[in-house]
């Protein structure tokens, strides 16, 4: 949430202003929990193969969850599997969504390695797939074949300065037909990419994703989903640096002195949870343009290409300097989001058979910070 809508919550709160006054609040930063953003490419790590996924575990992913875990124990290959522990079982229900993460990780960590002259070979789902459950079989089998051959991706250059762009965008700042070609553009031959940024049209997604998002939080199972992923606090995100983020001095203050607490969030009648509501209908109702990305059926391969397709565009909107921000709840596979889902296929004129896996919306908005993550070492077995 916007420290925006915390800061009408606490008001001129005396609080606020001592945490400011004493000098606590420029010591708030979970500077721990974001240490991978500089980390990422480091010399230290002497392996191509572990500097490489240092930079894929900077990778859009759903809740932050971070699902990825990596073996190394075969030289010169790497094996992705899902951390079961880290799905979202009440708003991904078949792990659709937990996919694409990982998707967008493959493709960092192909760019990454193209960068060091390793061609990334990559085989989906090596063992066999369950399009309901994702189990303990990998998701991607990946070998690095040192190619001086192989090019290098111009999109790479974005990899942190990419972000999932989550402030208020500008309304009076139109996005160019153009800026949503590039996206297109970006993406590659997997998939198939559409938007809109005709103001009518525009003005009908925004409603539509906004209603979805309130039947996410009024619906209690959901909601609670997000509930319990949210780190309140410098101390709760550096133990944990996945989840929601609610990072900085303002959140440090308010939770310290019992203002925002999951307990008040999760409460449909408290103010905490009204502003909640109301930060998402700011961020649904500055949406500039939308843009989506579909696959021709939902395989999990689809899933993996549709993640490295989403990253692509992310890396090429950071190039533009335009924001991008997923919306997925009207996309989720739960009986409460049945007609909502029904109808964003419908606005987004879906094939019989097509499945929209990924949808966002397009602004400009104030720089986005940086989110936690956990260290690459953490997310690696196998290697000595
Ligand atoms: C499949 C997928 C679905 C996502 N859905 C949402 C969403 O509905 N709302 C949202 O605010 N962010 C969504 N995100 C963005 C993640 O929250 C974000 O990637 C994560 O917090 C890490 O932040 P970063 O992308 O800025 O590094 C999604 C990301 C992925 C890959």
């Amino acid at each position: 949430m916007k420290r925006r809508s915390f800061l009408k919550i606490a008001g001129s709160s005396a609080v606020i202003v001592a945490a400011g006054a004493t000098g606590w609040g420029l010591t708030r930063t979970p500077t721990a929990a974001l240490a991978p953003w500089q980390m990422a490419g480091a010399a230290d790590y002497a392996d191509p193969r572990v500097r490489a996924l240092s930079y894929a575990i900077l990778a859009p992913n759903p809740h932050n969850r971070q699902p990825w875990m990596v073996d190394l124990s075969a030289p010169g290959e790497a094996t992705l599997f899902c951390d079961l522990g880290r799905l979202l079982p009440a708003t991904d229900p078949y792990s659709r969504q937990i996919t694409i993460g990982l998707g967008c990780f493959v493709e960092l960590l192909r760019q990454a390695a193209a960068e060091a002259g390793f061609r990334l070979d990559v085989t989906p789902f090596p063992d066999g797939e369950d399009a309901a459950n994702l189990d303990g079989r990998p998701a991607a089998h990946m070998r690095f074949v040192e190619d001086p051959a192989t090019p290098r991706d111009p999109l790479f250059a974005q990899v942190l300065a990419r972000r999932s762009n989550k402030e208020v965008y500008d309304t009076g700042r139109q996005v160019a037909s153009s800026t949503l070609a590039a996206l297109a553009e970006s993406v590659g031959p997997t998939v198939r990419t559409d938007g809109t940024n005709e103001g009518p049209r525009v003005a009908m997604l925004r409603e539509l994703t906004f209603d979805a998002l309130k039947m996410e939080m009024f619906t209690d199972y959901t909601m609670m989903e997000s509930i319990e992923l949210m780190r309140i606090g410098k101390r709760e995100i550096n133990q944990n640096p996945d989840g929601l983020a609610f990072g900085g001095p303002l959140y440090d203050t308010l939770h310290l002195f019992g203002l925002m607490t999951r307990e008040s969030l999760a409460d449909e009648t408290s103010i905490g949870f009204k502003q909640g509501v109301a930060m998402w209908e700011d961020l649904m109702m500055s949406a500039m343009a939308h843009f989506w990305i579909v696959t021709p059926g939902n395989a999990r391969v689809h899933q993996l290409d549709a993640g490295r397709a989403w990253v692509r565009a992310n890396l090429k909107a950071a190039e533009l300097g335009v924001g991008l921000h997923p919306l997925s709840q009207a996309l989720q596979e739960y009986p409460e989001m049945d007609e909502l889902f029904a109808e964003m296929r419908r606005q987004t004129e879906m094939a019989p058979r097509e499945t929209l896996q990924m949808f966002g919306r397009v602004g400009y908005g104030p720089p986005a910070p940086r989110t936690p993550r956990w260290s690459v070492e953490t997310r690696i077995q196998g290697h000595s």
